[in-house]
């Protein structure tokens, strides 16, 4: 049995097995097929200070190695969290609140609610998939280190987690953004823009027209941009895009990542987490690795 255990930012998670924001709601569904408190933590669906419907439908395509989705944040609202749901999550895992705002003060007032009561506070500032905000501060470094600021202000006891966008010039220089602006880790990569079009009717399939790209056909890109972040900051790394198994995983603790996220596999097959799990241990097992942390950043490049 390899140690699976890896501690981020100060804590520790019994592995490095995350399911991503938006992909699993708040966990309770997937409880009732797998006790959910085998995962290392739990990333939330995006919390925002209001409720939120979310988009009209269709919000989802399926291609090929890939879906898109633009479900517009459709959340209860972070007081309806912190009531219903918070304790029960933190029963059984480590919690990782995503959350999002239109404003600075929408950033702030939230993290101010969850100081303290979270394991993480991740902030999505990468979400395509709404009219206003979101996206808009998770483009340029000047906004993501305004908003990294911000939100560190509010948060005296809970490490930051700022979640970064592939739909940017330099990944490296955003990542070094949200580093300076105190982010204690970095997690990447959120949804890459897309479209899909029905070509009968010659409009895109998502009501919202654009959506964004996520899924197994992602993963080389996101790999990329894991090794890129790695190289530009210090801060430690969640990695995700497009994992579905444990040598998936295995790839971005390679780039430098330190633990992983697992989004849309969770849709495709609903114990995706648990044997990602299961495998890193085979894998390490196999490989004479006694702790999986010591696979972090070991990738070499060719010719160097
Ligand atoms: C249906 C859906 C909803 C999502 N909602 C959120 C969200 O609320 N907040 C967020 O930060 N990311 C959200 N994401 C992005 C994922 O957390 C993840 O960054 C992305 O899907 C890439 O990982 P994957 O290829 O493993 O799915 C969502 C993704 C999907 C597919």
């Amino acid at each position: 049995m390899a140690n699976l255990t890896v501690n981020l930012c100060g804590v520790t998670l019994k592995n490095p097995v995350i399911p991503a924001s938006g992909t699993f709601g708040f966990g309770r569904e997937f409880d009732e097929i797998y006790d959910i408190s085998v995962l290392g933590g739990v990333s939330t669906k995006g919390l925002t200070l209001e409720p939120r419907a979310g988009n009209p439908v269709p919000r989802i395509a399926e291609r090929q190695g890939v879906i898109l989705n633009a479900v517009g944040l459709q959340n209860p609202g972070v007081d309806e969290f912190l009531k219903n749901d918070l304790a029960w999550l933190k029963s059984k895992t480590r919690v990782v609140a995503n959350v999002a705002g239109k404003t600075l003060e929408d950033y702030e007032g939230i993290c101010a609610k969850l100081d303290g009561l979270v394991d993480f506070v991740e902030l999505n500032i990468s979400c395509p998939n709404v009219k206003s905000g979101g996206m808009a501060f998770g483009i340029r470094p000047e906004s993501i280190l305004e908003v990294t600021k911000a939100a560190k202000r509010n948060l005296k006891k809970t490490p930051l987690m700022v979640k970064l966008s592939p739909n940017v010039e330099s990944i490296a220089t955003n990542a070094r953004a949200a580093q300076e602006g105190g982010a204690d880790c970095i997690s990447l990569i959120n949804t890459l823009t897309g479209m899909a079009i029905d070509i009968e009717r010659r409009r895109p399939i998502i009501a919202n027209n654009t959506g964004g790209v996520s899924g197994a056909g992602v993963k080389p890109i996101a790999v990329r941009m894991v090794y890129e972040a790695a190289q530009a900051v210090e801060i430690p790394i969640v990695g995700m895009g497009g994992i579905t198994c444990a040598e998936d995983a295995i790839e971005f603790m390679m780039a430098g990542a330190t633990a992983v996220q697992v989004g849309t596999a969770n849709f495709t097959d609903t114990l995706a987490c648990p044997k990602i799990i299961e495998g890193l241990n085979d894998w390490c097992d196999r490989h004479g690795v006694k702790n999986v942390s010591e696979l972090k950043g070991t990738l070499k490049l060719n010719g160097r």
